[in-house]
């Protein structure tokens, strides 16, 4: 193991989701998604970055057909506090939409801003359903009403980090949720 990782490693405070289960929990989803969406157009939607991780290993345990596709948008401003706009920096090109039955697939949902105005959006833009699901839920962070249709786990209101989720960039690829120590953000 090279001395990068062993650093990302030691910045961890705890391992809050488990290498474990996680896995239980996307099989768990992915059984769910699979059951629901037999009979419909399954077009997953990906929004970069911190979703990438999730998405790639949901897909894998799908038993049904889909169309995979991205977004990119910004809702946090800078470090760990939410910023609240939310721009779009990577928008999707198809005309087919009215034929889709989208699921966003979200890392995180923290003040439920970015998802409740993804579904708005896509769905003002024709898509036959719209859904989400969000790996990690906070709710007490919650500042606009929305429930994912689908959420992993619910999880306290601490700075996490790993399977796909950053600070600064850093930690997106710790195969694991962990809580970051607060020595690193707070300099
Ligand atoms: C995170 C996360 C969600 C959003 C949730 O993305 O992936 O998209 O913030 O926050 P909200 O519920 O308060 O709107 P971020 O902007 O950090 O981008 P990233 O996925 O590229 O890291």
């Amino acid at each position: 193991m090279n001395s990068d990782y062993i650093k990302r490693d030691t910045d961890v405070e705890s391992i809050l989701v488990s290498q474990e289960e996680l896995s239980d929990i996307v099989s768990r989803i992915a059984a769910e998604v699979s059951s629901d969406y037999e009979d419909k157009n399954l077009l997953l939607l990906c929004i970069l970055k911190g979703s990438i991780v999730f998405m790639g290993d949901l897909m894998k345990k799908l038993t049904i057909p889909c169309e995979i596709d991205c977004m990119k948008v910004s809702s946090y401003g800078k470090g760990t506090e939410s910023g609240g706009r939310i721009n779009i920096l990577l928008d999707l090109h198809r005309s087919d939409l009215s034929e889709k039955d989208i699921l966003i697939v979200e890392d995180i949902i923290d003040s439920g801003k970015t998802l409740s105005y993804l579904v708005n959006y896509l769905k003002i833009n024709g898509a036959r359903s719209v859904k989400a699901v969000a790996l990690l839920d906070k709710p007490s962070r919650r500042e606009v009403e929305y429930t994912p249709d689908y959420v992993g786990r619910e999880i306290p209101d601490e700075f996490v980090i790993g399977y796909g989720l950053d600070y600064a960039e850093q930690y997106r690829s710790l195969p694991y949720v962990g809580i970051l120590k607060r020595s690193v953000y707070e300099k």
